[in-house]
């Protein structure tokens, strides 16, 4: 089951049924999360923040946690994620730990999130158009303005790419369809690798409930807008529901997360839980989620589907184009856990046999392991970071110990 699948339960359990009884609607004061430059101030973390121009005008904020510059490592969240995803864990998240081992540390974002939300042109508010993207659009003007900026800030030759999820994705795409970012990446580094849906916990798990309107407005005439907007009732309400221990608990982590991305209590302790849904979602465009139900269904990794007349205009077929994984010459390093029910090890297997350059395939050692606990795992600098993400990026960056 794709993410974009526990978007459409959050949508139908925090909209459609509403929660009258603890909000009123006229009523709803967003609660509007710490941003990076706080939670790396309160870790004791420097931080610069950087603004990039992609080639078609999307003006991305990322965070650069300035170390030896020899070594940049591009840090990418996943689906309707940001940055800050990565360091709600303080001094044991993942930023930290890579800052503390010297590296140059960068952590992307993509257009549409809380941090994209700027153009040259367009107005996200009023211009239906700044929401015309998916992923395949971070693939192709987003990463390679990232990449760009930071190899030529840096003067380093290649960068390591770490990503988790729907981030992973974006680097697939990005080396079949811009192959000369290939040399640009000394080693990608995936966590919870998503290409393939074909394993996923089975769909009938949301049945009915997957419908249009779980994207939080049913009379909307296109499929281009944004969705989980910071300001949104949708996102107000989801927050207030899991604004404390018990309830972040009762309201999203158990009926939500845990089903789609595994159980794993002992990683995500209940005084936890609120950080974690109050940063994610952040906001994306409807096409970013269908884009990912269209692969799942047709069981095709392929470009975005417009229906068959604009497809033979844009790809000269009335189908999608493929993407070629095999143009795709990145070394792959693919990190798996075992109870992950979004990245199944029965996925990770297929994407290994279309990719031509995997170095690596780790599955993690503990039993429940999932999908979330890559970013948000209380102990998960004891389990991946320190003896598994310093090891690689150390081989990959020609760093010896002695
Ligand atoms: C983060 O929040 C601080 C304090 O409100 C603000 O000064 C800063 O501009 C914000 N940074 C970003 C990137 O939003
Ligand atoms: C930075 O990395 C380079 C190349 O590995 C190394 O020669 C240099 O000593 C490092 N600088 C510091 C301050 O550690
Ligand atoms: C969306 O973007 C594509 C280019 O990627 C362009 O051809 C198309 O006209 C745009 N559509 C709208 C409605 O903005
Ligand atoms: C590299 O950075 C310099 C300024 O540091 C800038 O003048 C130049 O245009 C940049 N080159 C590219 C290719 O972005
Ligand atoms: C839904 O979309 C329509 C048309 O774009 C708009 O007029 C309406 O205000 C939207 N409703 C909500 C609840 O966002
Ligand atoms: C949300 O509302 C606040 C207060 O009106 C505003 O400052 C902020 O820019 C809004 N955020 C977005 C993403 O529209
Ligand atoms: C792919 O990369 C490997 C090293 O990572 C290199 O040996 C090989 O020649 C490359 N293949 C192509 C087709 O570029």
């Amino acid at each position: 089951m794709a993410l974009s699948q526990a978007i459409k339960i959050i949508f139908f359990l925090f909209y459609t049924r509403g929660c009258q009884a603890e909000v009123t609607s006229h009523a709803i004061i967003p609660i509007i999360p710490p941003n990076f430059t706080q939670l790396a101030e309160k870790a004791g973390l420097p931080c610069e923040q950087v603004d990039i121009t992609t080639e078609d005008g999307y003006i991305l904020t990322i965070f650069h946690i300035p170390g030896n510059e020899s070594h940049p490592v591009l840090v990418q969240s996943g689906n309707l994620g940001t940055s800050d995803d990565y360091i709600t864990r303080g001094t044991t998240s993942l930023p930290y730990v890579l800052w503390q081992a010297g590296y140059d540390v960068w952590m992307a974002n993509v257009r549409g999130c809380r941090y994209g939300r700027r153009h040259v042109t367009l107005n996200p508010d009023l211009d239906d158009e700044f929401w015309n993207f998916s992923f395949h659009e971070f693939a192709i003007y987003d990463a390679p303005a990232m990449i760009d900026y930071i190899l030529n800030r840096t003067k380093a030759a290649t960068l390591s790419a770490i990503a988790w999820s729907l981030g992973t994705t974006v680097y697939y795409v990005l080396g079949a369809e811009k192959p000369e970012y290939n040399k640009k990446i000394d080693v990608m580094i995936s966590f919870a690798p998503i290409c393939y849906f074909q394993h996923s916990i089975p769909l009938d798990l949301i049945g009915q409930k997957n419908s249009d309107t779980i994207y939080g407005n049913e009379t909307k005439l296109t499929d281009q807008y944004e969705v989980f907007g910071e300001n949104s009732t949708t996102v107000a309400r989801y927050r207030i529901r899991c604004s404390t221990p018990a309830k972040a608990y009762e309201n999203c982590v158990l009926p939500i997360f845990f089903p789609i991305m595994g159980y794993d209590e002992e990683q995500l302790e209940p005084e936890f839980a609120p950080l974690v849904c109050q940063h994610w979602p952040s906001s994306s465009s409807s096409r970013t989620l269908i884009h990912q139900d269209q692969i799942l269904l047709s069981r095709t990794f392929a470009q975005y589907d417009y229906g068959p007349t604009e497809n033979e205009i844009r790809y000269g077929c009335s189908k999608p184009k493929e993407y070629d994984l095999s143009k795709n010459n990145i070394s792959i390093v693919l990190i798996s856990g075992k109870n992950d029910q979004t990245s199944t090890l029965l996925d990770v297997d297929l994407l290994k046999t279309k990719l031509p350059n995997v170095r690596k395939d780790i599955i993690l050692e503990p039993e429940k392991f999932n999908h979330l606990d890559f970013v948000a795992g209380r102990d998960t600098h004891k389990v991946l970071y320190e003896p598994i993400i310093l090891e690689i990026l150390k081989e990959y960056n020609n760093i010896n110990d002695c």
